[in-house]
């Protein structure tokens, strides 16, 4: 089963350019079981609320971020980054792994994420700086962090939209059992 879902997660991703297909499955063989088993929040009451429920909360999150950010993309018509972009988007969140097993904190989770990426995979430096940018720049809504260009403001849009329970998004099909 966890295979089953773990490809669903991967083909609603989307990617299949090397070597970003490649990173998505060493990121997962090394992370799926607990990306997938953490929840989008502490605080299910407040925030999240259409994919609050565990154990697949972050993964369901995770999936609306990637929808708006492909939306976003065509918008600002950065068709040639939708790679790099949305890889950002699937993994800008891996970080709260270390928050919720008590290693990191809420503050730290979007640099956690990058780290967590980079301690698996040797990013060329041409991408490297604009994903890096990306996903420690996702909550600039919330911390101090300024987006700096477009394609933060992508990711931290996308992010803040897929946080908003009154937004439904026709296509996605969540995993467990969502009201
Ligand atoms: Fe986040
Ligand atoms: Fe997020």
């Amino acid at each position: 089963m966890e295979d089953v879902n773990r490809d669903r997660f991967i083909r609603f991703i989307d990617i299949i350019n090397e070597p970003y297909a490649s990173w998505i499955q060493t990121i997962l063989n090394v992370y799926w079981r607990e990306f997938s088993s953490i929840p989008a929040t502490k605080h299910p009451n407040r925030h999240h609320p259409s994919e609050r429920i565990y154990p697949y909360g972050m993964i369901n999150h995770s999936m609306r971020t990637v929808f708006i950010a492909r939306l976003l993309i065509v918008e600002e018509n950065l068709i040639s980054f939708k790679n790099q972009i949305i890889f950002s988007a699937a993994f800008h969140d891996l970080g709260n792994i270390r928050r919720y097993n008590g290693q990191s904190t809420y503050k730290m989770h979007p640099f956690e994420s990058f780290s967590m990426i980079e301690e698996l995979i040797s990013i060329p430096d041409e991408d490297k700086k604009m994903i890096k940018n990306m996903i420690e720049n996702h909550m600039h809504h919330w911390f101090d962090t300024h987006a700096i260009d477009k394609f933060d403001k992508i990711i931290a849009y996308a992010d803040y939209l897929a946080s908003r329970p009154e937004i439904e998004l026709n296509g996605i099909e969540y995993f467990g059992q969502v009201k």
